[in-house]
């Protein structure tokens, strides 16, 4: 099969299918998601996902009734429709379809919007090119909101300049990339923003400081400036879909390289926790 879409409870083909004008998405961006990859029916850190997406939805104040059973039960059946090898898995919440009011509505369902997109992810050993940009967002940016302006912008800012992702600095810190987590080595340290309402907290960046723990790398999480990005023994950037990756460069400069052996241990300690819950 290919790409699939579900919309409260209807299955197609989600370049035809649609959505209510009404749907608080659409005017408003009022929802919040999740990406996840998916190989067949096995979905990477699911659980972990679902921690987010409830987080977000109590955020919101989206009084959402399917629980994680119902939840799993439906994204399974659009994963086992999709039949792909490897796809990624998205679903979105919106808080209602109604007439467009900023306070919430009375009455009206959260609607449920999920796809499956056929995947080839990138090679372990592709690098990442970086541009920095600055960190117009708001202060909610721990919430996994549909209201993305910023990151496409910056993210079209990255591709149009040749690189593969862009860095948002704030008063001089880095925060974290328009669709990743972003992190430094250096004297041994891994360096990441802490979690708190400047960056998303990925689900990729909580499996990372775990397992950097667990091999013995210690972690700190206190935020970076540009200039220590620059100068740091390793700059790596981390997603759902991107896994754990090195850069190569940032702002055109070339960066890292100094750290390898290190960042190979983190790389491949996630690498096997992967590949171990996608074949289990
Ligand atoms: N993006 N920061 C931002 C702003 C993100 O949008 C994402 C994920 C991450 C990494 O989170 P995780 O490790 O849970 O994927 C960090 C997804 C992939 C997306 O929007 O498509």
């Amino acid at each position: 099969m290919s790409a699939i879409g579900w919309y409260n409870g209807t299955l197609g083909k989600p370049d035809e299918m649609t959505v209510p004008m009404n749907d608080r998405a659409v005017y408003f961006g009022d929802g919040c998601y999740e990406a996840c990859v998916a190989f067949g029916t096995r979905v990477f850190a699911l659980e972990a996902h679902f921690d987010r997406f409830f987080n977000s939805l109590r955020a919101l104040e989206i009084p959402f009734r399917t629980d994680r059973a119902a939840l799993k039960a439906i994204l399974t059946d659009c994963l086992k429709a999709a039949n792909e090898p490897c796809a990624v898995l998205y679903w979105q919440a919106s808080r209602a379809t109604a007439p467009r009011t900023h306070a919430f509505p009375e009455g009206g369902e959260p609607n449920l919007l999920v796809t499956v997109t056929p995947k080839t992810l990138l090679p372990p050993e592709r690098t990442l090119r970086l541009v920095t940009t600055e960190d117009v967002r708001y202060a909610m940016c721990n919430v996994k909101t549909l209201n993305l302006i910023p990151n496409i912008l910056a993210n079209e800012h990255a591709k149009r300049s040749g690189a593969d992702e862009a860095v948002f600095v704030r008063d001089g810190l880095v925060t974290e990339g328009s669709h990743t987590n972003v992190y430094i080595l250096k004297d041994g340290v891994l360096y990441t923003h802490p979690a708190d309402n400047r960056i998303l907290p990925g689900v990729t960046r909580r499996i990372l400081l775990g397992l950097c723990r667990e091999i013995g790398v210690p972690v700190a999480e206190r935020a970076f400036t540009g200039d220590e990005l620059i100068k740091a023994d390793e700059v790596l950037i981390t997603s759902s879909t991107l896994g754990v990756r090195r850069a190569e460069t940032v702002d055109g400069v070339p960066v890292g390289g100094r750290a390898e052996t290190i960042f190979n241990r983190i790389a491949s300690a996630y690498e096997r926790i992967f590949s171990k819950e996608m074949r289990a």
